[in-house]
């Protein structure tokens, strides 16, 4: 099938992203308003320097970055229009569900109380469904350089103000040297709340991390997991248990953890049976939409319209929305792989 009719099938059909963190949604030209009202902080006001200064040499100089866009975004209004920015987006590229990852730890640290955090993705949240027709749902995140007492915090937000829209509880930040399982008491107290467990884990490290994502944290869908390739017995778990990885190609190579594209372990997952989902993580730090995520799996990989339509509908799957958005989803991805056949 020509390729201009894998990108229509790839545009057209509906969409969920489950790994997509609100900071590194915000566009360039959102950062750039930001840092020119904050120019003391470290992030480029023009154009070409924010382009280069989104050139990460590794993953640890992507956090850095990363941490420096966070610090300009002080107030609720400015979630607000990050999330309005993002719904936008997401409705321009068929995605109908999304769930966003929130650091609310980090948040504060840059000035925004808790209260209006709460409020402000409450607001965005109506917003982005009334506007554009998107759903959102929202990951509180804690962040491994903050520690247990860091997690501690972030589920006394999410349990304490628990926005609507709530889904669950995540885990950030850099990998070496962090024990999954220091994280253990806080992933249950979210869990024994209703929480799902979806913490990032096997990004930059090996599988045994990923083990402890499972057995320790209890993870129900793992983000980036990529590492649990070395391993066929995890990969054999994870089939059988039907978790999914949040597997995000672009993301991977723009942080350096993995070094080409034809060295991407998506295609052995996928052929393990791994239920396996794309996302974009930072899309605006990243250069990369959905709908770029997709078309990588066809050029990169080879796979047929087919093959991302079981991508699709195993987002659909995973995700922690409502049965009936679900179907819908489901039924939409049948109607556009139908007509491209
Ligand atoms: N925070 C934002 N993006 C991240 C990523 N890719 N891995 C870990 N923490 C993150
Ligand atoms: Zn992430």
């Amino acid at each position: 099938m020509p390729t201009s009719s894998v990108a229509a099938f790839v545009a057209a059909v509906p969409k969920v992203e489950l790994h997509l963190h609100l900071i590194g949604s915000a566009s360039l030209e959102t950062v750039l308003a930001l840092a020119r009202r904050h120019p003391g902080r470290g992030v480029p006001t023009e154009p070409d320097a924010l382009r280069r200064f989104y050139a990460f040499t590794d993953f640890g100089h992507f956090l850095r970055v990363y941490h420096r866009v966070n610090r300009l975004v002080t107030t609720g209004a400015d979630v607000v229009t990050l999330l309005e920015g993002l719904a936008a987006e997401l409705a321009r590229r068929a995605v109908r569900y999304a769930e966003v990852q929130v650091t609310p730890v980090r948040n504060r640290m840059a000035g925004i109380p808790y209260a209006d955090l709460a409020a402000a993705l409450a607001d965005g949240r109506a917003l982005a469904r009334e506007r554009h027709g998107v759903e959102l749902g929202w990951v509180f995140d804690a962040d491994t350089t903050l520690g247990p007492a860091g997690a501690e915090e972030t589920v006394d937000f999410a349990i304490g103000h628990r926005p609507e829209g709530t889904v669950g509880i995540g885990l950030g930040g850099p990998e070496g040297g962090v024990r999954r399982a220091d994280f253990a008491p806080a992933f249950r107290r979210a869990i024994a709340e209703g929480l799902h467990s979806v913490p990032h884990a096997g990004e930059t490290v090996g599988p045994e991390e990923v083990w402890a994502a499972v057995t320790e944290l209890r993870a129900e869908r793992i983000g980036h997991g990529i590492g649990s390739a070395a391993d066929p017995r995890l990969l054999e778990h994870l089939a059988e248990r039907g978790i999914t990885l949040e597997v995000c190609p672009v993301s991977n190579l723009r942080t350096g953890a993995v070094e080409d594209i034809a060295a991407h372990p998506l295609p052995r997952l996928v052929a393990a049976g791994v239920p396996v989902t794309l996302a974009t993580d930072d899309p605006g730090m990243f250069h990369t939409d959905l709908e770029a995520e997709y078309l990588v799996c066809h050029e990169a990989f080879g796979m047929s319209v087919a093959e991302l339509a079981d991508i699709a509908r195993a987002g659909a799957r995973a995700a922690f929305c409502s049965p009936e958005l679900r179907a819908e989803l489901l039924a939409g991805i049948d109607r556009a792989e139908a007509a491209h056949a």
